[in-house]
């Protein structure tokens, strides 16, 4: 009896599993596609770059400072694939300025390397504070940036890829996107912005078959984050130091995967993983195995977190009372 029950599950399990890969979103090539990334002269958005290069698209990276760009522009040509038509292009742009002058931007780098396959959007910055020391500013500056300017970005490219009735759109957000964390009050907020757009944004753009991917980097060996290490409380460093940290190779190639596959969730790692199986809440599925997977495991993920919440509460605690202790020695 105990065999045919198995027998049963198993057969169930393997009829979901090629239902599944008939239900998901057709994996897309990039040979021949064209695809803009911003933030492309550095760290993730570079390796992203370089990566569609490799699988034969052509690149327009978008960024400020033009001489990064001509940097960056030069070490993504080196990976090209074998495409007599694949080209590299660089413009200078800011993503949280003026609207008008980007829509013009995209209009020109499509009449020169035709229409945008898919919109990456990768530009933004992190900085981490405790609350009170986070000046107003900047609470406005990464909302700017990291939410604010992946809008006006896909704002700007949605037409061309609604008319082609094909696309992808990658919003790059954090594992920081996910959970909140000591001392990131405000680039916290502006990472959890960006899943309430992909999750409405999907859900309108899909009759149009386009697919949204969010992407949920974990810590990223870049520029970017060497900055951000400079100024960061130790609390935020030692929370944040137990995921490890990952080379930006590695995360470029794993968001391009998804995104080719038209996955709406892109994580990497164990701790990703999990991390993304707790948060799916209402978000929409790519797969039956993945919808699977988050029903049945939820419930556990949900349990092991109360163990890392404790671990992180111990040493937020721990280093108020090093900072107390040293105050009271100062003091006396
Ligand atoms: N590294 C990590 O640990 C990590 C972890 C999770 C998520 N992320 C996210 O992944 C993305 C890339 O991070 P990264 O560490 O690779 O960053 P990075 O090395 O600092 O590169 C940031 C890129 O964004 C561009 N950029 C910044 N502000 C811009 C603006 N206003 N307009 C246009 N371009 C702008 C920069 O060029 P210009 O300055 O020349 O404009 C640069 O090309 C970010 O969204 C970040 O939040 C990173």
């Amino acid at each position: 009896m105990l065999w045919v029950v198995l027998a049963v599950f198993v057969t169930f399990i393997l009829i979901l599993f090629v239902l599944s890969e008939l239900i998901a979103p057709k994996k897309i090539s990039l040979n021949g596609a064209h695809v803009l990334v911003t933030g492309g002269s550095s760290g993730i958005g570079k390796c992203l770059a370089i990566e569609a290069a490799r699988r034969g698209a052509s690149v327009t990276l978008l960024a400020r400072n033009q001489a990064r760009l001509e940097e960056a522009r030069a070490e993504v040509q080196k990976h090209l694939a074998d495409n007599k038509q694949q080209k590299v292009l660089c413009v200078s742009a800011d993503v949280t300025k003026d609207f008008n002058a980007l829509e013009k931007t995209v209009k020109q780098v499509e009449e020169e390397q035709g229409p945008i396959t898919a919109l990456i959007n990768c530009a933004g910055t992190s900085m981490s504070a405790k609350f009170l020391d986070t000046p107003v500013e900047e609470f406005k500056r990464m909302m700017d940036i990291n939410y604010l300017g992946s809008v006006l970005l896909t704002r700007a490219v949605l037409p061309s890829l609604m008319r082609q009735k094909q696309g992808r759109i990658v919003l790059v957000s954090s594992m920081a996107g996910q959970l909140g964390l000591f001392g990131y009050t405000a680039y916290s907020a502006s990472k959890f912005a960006l899943r309430g757009m992909a999750e409405s944004l999907q859900m309108e753009v899909r009759p149009f078959n386009i697919q949204v991917t969010l992407a949920f980097p974990p810590d990223t060996d870049t520029p970017g984050f060497a900055e951000e290490q400079k100024s960061k409380p130790k609390e935020t460093r030692l929370i944040s130091e137990s995921g490890g940290l990952f080379q930006p190779e590695v995360v470029a190639k794993s968001i391009l995967d998804d995104m080719m596959r038209g996955r709406f969730v892109s994580s990497i790692g164990l701790d990703g993983f999990m991390l993304s199986t707790i948060t799916a809440g209402f978000s929409p599925i790519s797969s039956i195995m993945e919808a699977l997977q988050q029903v049945s495991l939820m419930g556990l993920f949900r349990f092991i977190s109360l163990f890392y919440l404790a671990h992180f509460d111990h040493t937020v605690k721990k280093c108020h009372q090093e900072t107390e202790a040293e105050s009271n020695k100062k003091s006396s």
